[in-house]
């Protein structure tokens, strides 16, 4: 017979774990919105897959809107021969000025490394690119990418090291996604006219269908619902509360890995493309 204290104790560990699987199941968060059963959601909804074969892509949406948020998921991308193919990660508004904060994943040959493609669209203007190579091949395991998005700036994160932030310079003109809630979005498909090589290598249909895989979503977001947000709009967050994210800037050791990154990984950063800027560098790239 339990003691009463092993009832209790087991039931407090059931409903930790109860909690905690219900955070990150697929079928909570999201919908596979395209794709005619190429995206599937398996595992009791721990696992979600999208396929590309020659007849389509695919992809899925958030059933959520956030309006700023910590915002982690798990990847492993298309092995082999995925040259052409493109997984697309991000957090999209709607509408015709709307806000994009973009992951992109440019396949390639097997044993090529793949490039980490990212943008940043506020009010309907992006062309702030910046690509990365990774220090590991994301397509044997799983590895977490995130967005923290809050009112001072977003930063991209690859398992925690910062990778790219853009800070919010309002004061300075440089419009800011702040005001339009978005949701996440991902797709795989093909993208032979430009991912690879610059479209130099197509992609390679005997290899069909590519599946790309998602695991352990996490959201420390406010979520956006008819017309109001999940988080309280007037007490500032305090950094002991579970909202701490809201007010999260990189420390100094964030700043170094940031750094060290953008020096050996990163292979195109538009900020210091000065031929394709001939007017002079977009504002925010004249900011330390
Ligand atoms: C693919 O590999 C080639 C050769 O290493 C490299 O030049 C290219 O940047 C890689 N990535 C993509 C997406 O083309």
């Amino acid at each position: 017979m339990a003691s009463p204290t092993v009832v209790i104790a087991s039931l407090v560990f059931y409903s930790f774990i109860a909690s905690f699987s219900v955070a990150a199941n697929f079928y909570n968060d999201f919908d596979i919105t395209w794709g005619d059963g190429r995206g599937q959601i398996v595992n009791n909804g721990e696992l979600l897959t999208l396929s590309l074969d020659k007849a389509s892509g695919s992809g899925f949406q958030s059933k959520n809107e956030y309006l700023f948020g910590k915002i982690d998921m798990q990847l492993k991308l298309v092995p082999g021969n995925s040259a052409g193919t493109v997984t697309a990660y991000y957090l999209s508004s709607k509408g015709s000025t709307w806000d994009e904060i973009d992951f992109e994943f440019l396949g390639n040959l097997s044993g090529d490394p793949y490039i980490l493609h990212t943008n940043v669209f506020s009010q309907g203007k992006g062309n702030r690119e910046q690509q990365f190579s990774l220090w590991f091949d994301p397509t044997v395991d799983f590895h977490t990418y995130s967005i923290l998005w809050n009112p001072q700036g977003i930063i991209f994160s690859v398992d925690g090291t910062p990778i790219r932030e853009f800070k919010n310079i309002e004061s300075k003109g440089v419009p800011f996604p702040k005001a339009q809630p978005m949701r996440i979005y991902s797709s795989l498909w093909n993208a032979d006219d430009w991912a690879t090589r610059g479209g130099l290598v197509k992609t390679d249909w005997t290899h069909a269908p590519f599946t790309a895989s998602y695991r352990n979503f996490n959201a420390n977001a406010c979520i956006w619902s008819s017309g109001s947000s999940s988080c309280p709009s007037n007490s500032p967050p305090s950094s002991t509360s579970s909202n701490s994210w809201l007010s999260q800037e990189l420390d100094s050791s964030n700043q170094e890995r940031l750094q060290w990154v953008q020096k050996n990984y990163m292979i195109y950063n538009y900020c210091t493309d000065t031929k394709r800027f001939p007017q002079g560098l977009p504002s925010e790239c004249n900011t330390a």
